[in-house]
């Protein structure tokens, strides 16, 4: 009965490539070309603290040069028409709906975007990219420069990446003979003091400020970093205000050796502790900063990261682990993400760590990711229905058309941000099989169809399973094209450790 329902559906819609949505063995590109003509992209809400430095960039795609409007902007806010940005500060606490518009040449788009000046800063998950998987500790002004240049330069800034995060490495480690990073960590009175090649971190947070990017830093709460550089014990506001005067929007805090400062690491009450200190101060600065916290997902982390004012926390040890294979890492890391979702939401996030594909170190070598074209969609696709922070790991100065497609597919960038802000959960499991459903606003459904086996299948999902019922519409969300309306189930066939991913909604 299935089967024949199956082929009158064929049969009335000519155009349905009929369960093989997003197959085969190893895929290419399917992420279509960037339209010429205007979208606005990324997320479409927005939050900030009221009367602190406002700065947003309209992501939008589509032939330059474009103009940009927006309609009801809180007043203080200020647009340039010509580069999309937004500056200024929202003076009153208030939910503003505003619409953006970007015209050019060949045609207009509109979007509503929500700027909430609240508490609650990183209301979708925040995108952009990290230095540690392309450089360790060898960063310097000159690299953090290049990698904002190609933020821009690359269009990744168009889809909506903004953060520019400084890892482990851009201060001084004690101790060390290389004299670029060795000497005093701090001046007399106690200021941090960033290492030789970071000769004026002042000018680097403008530089990145003035494309309408944002800018990262980290340290640990423990007396050294992870890398062995200084960290914050007993100097946190100190240092935090030294990163607000600098001007730096968002801090990771790397639990690291404050390990050795607890009598049991794995305590969450003694785990809280750094971290709420270090939330209460950053509460407290003339700047917004989004707080990372990375203890390596200890003492349940997503149960509180939120309450001590964390924005998103990694759930587990490194992605990027050089002892572990990278798949291996990607698999396990994000499918065990399941039974976590009840604590992610709009604010908070649980963060599996970056995007591991493009140009990454492996083996102090800056090669191309040891993933498969079909395990890379399996990463970008479970990061974007996990809610999962869209922080890429690799070199944006050598993207790749290919990573440049699984990075910039709009629609499934919309997936990770979508404004209800929920993580997707399994809804079927069997074997080698899974199948993550994540609800989205205005009530459809993004379902990612996933083989972790060893050779192509078919995998089916159900409609019960989904808690759905009659006819759906099914959309390849890769491909950016509707693959047919069904009844009762979709199935797709999925090359070895590969993924399909597909918004569902109810066909009216
Ligand atoms: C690790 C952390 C990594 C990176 C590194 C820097 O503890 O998980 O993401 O920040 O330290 O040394």
């Amino acid at each position: 009965m299935i089967t024949l329902i199956k082929v009158i559906l064929c049969l009335c819609l000519p155009l349905v490539v009929f369960g093989q949505a997003a197959t085969g063995g190893d895929r290419g590109i399917l992420t279509p070309p960037v339209s010429r003509k205007p979208r606005i992209n990324g997320a479409k809400v927005y939050g900030v603290r009221p009367g602190h430095p406002f700065l947003y960039r309209i992501p939008a795609t589509g032939a330059r040069p474009m103009k940009f409007s927006a309609r009801k902007l809180p007043k203080d806010l200020k647009l340039d028409s010509h580069t999309g940005v937004i500056t200024g500060t929202v003076k009153k606490p208030g939910d503003y709906s505003v619409t953006l518009s970007a015209v050019n040449a060949l045609g207009k788009a509109k979007r509503k975007f929500r700027i909430v000046a609240g508490k609650t800063l990183a209301l979708s998950p925040p995108m952009g990219w990290s230095s540690w998987y392309m450089a360790y500790a060898n960063i310097d002004d000159k690299l953090i420069r290049a990698e904002a240049d190609a933020m821009i330069s690359s269009g990744l800034a168009d889809h909506g990446y903004s953060y520019i995060n400084i890892d482990d490495g851009w201060n001084v480690k004690p101790g060390a003979t290389d004299p670029a990073i060795g000497g005093e960590p701090r001046n007399a009175d106690g200021t941090l003091k960033p290492n030789r090649n970071f000769p004026d971190m002042s000018a680097l947070t403008a530089y990145v400020h003035e494309k309408g990017l944002k800018t990262g830093i980290y340290i640990s709460p423990g007396t050294r970093t992870c890398g062995g550089y200084e960290g914050s014990y007993q100097h946190e506001e100190q240092d935090a205000r030294l990163f607000a005067k600098w001007g730096f929007d968002f801090l990771k805090y790397d639990l690291c050796s404050y390990s050795k400062l607890m009598k049991d690491p794995n305590d969450s009450d003694e785990l809280q502790k750094p971290y709420r200190l270090m939330g209460t101060i950053l509460e407290q600065l003339n700047r917004d900063f989004v707080f990372n916290l990375c203890e390596y997902g200890r003492g349940d982390v997503w149960k509180w990261g939120s309450e001590v004012g964390g924005n998103f926390w990694r759930t587990t040890g490194d992605l990027g682990d050089p002892q572990k294979g990278l798949w291996d890492s990607v698999s396990k890391i994000g499918f065990s993400e399941a039974g976590k979702e009840q604590w992610a939401g709009p604010g908070g996030w649980n963060d599996p760590d970056n995007i591991l594909i493009g140009h990454i170190l492996q083996h102090d070598e800056l090669v191309p990711t040891p993933l498969t074209h079909n395990e890379q969609y399996t990463h970008v696709t479970l990061w974007a229905l996990l809610a999962a922070p869209m922080l890429f790991g690799g070199d944006m100065t050598q993207l790749d058309p290919f990573t440049l497609s699984l990075l910039t597919n709009d629609e499934v960038i919309d997936v990770d941000q979508d404004t209800l802000g929920k993580q997707a959960k399994p809804v079927y499991r069997s074997g080698d099989l899974q199948i993550w459903a994540k609800d989205l606003e205005g009530g459809s459904k993004a379902v990612g169809l996933f083989n972790l086996g060893e050779s192509e299948t078919e995998v089916t999902a159900q409609w019960s399973d989904l808690g759905l019922q009659g006819k759906q519409i099914v959309r390849d969300i890769w491909r950016q094209k509707d693959v047919g309306i069904f009844d009762n189930e979709f199935h797709a066939s999925v090359g070895r450790h590969g993924a399909a991913l597909m918004v569902i909604r109810a066909s009216r």
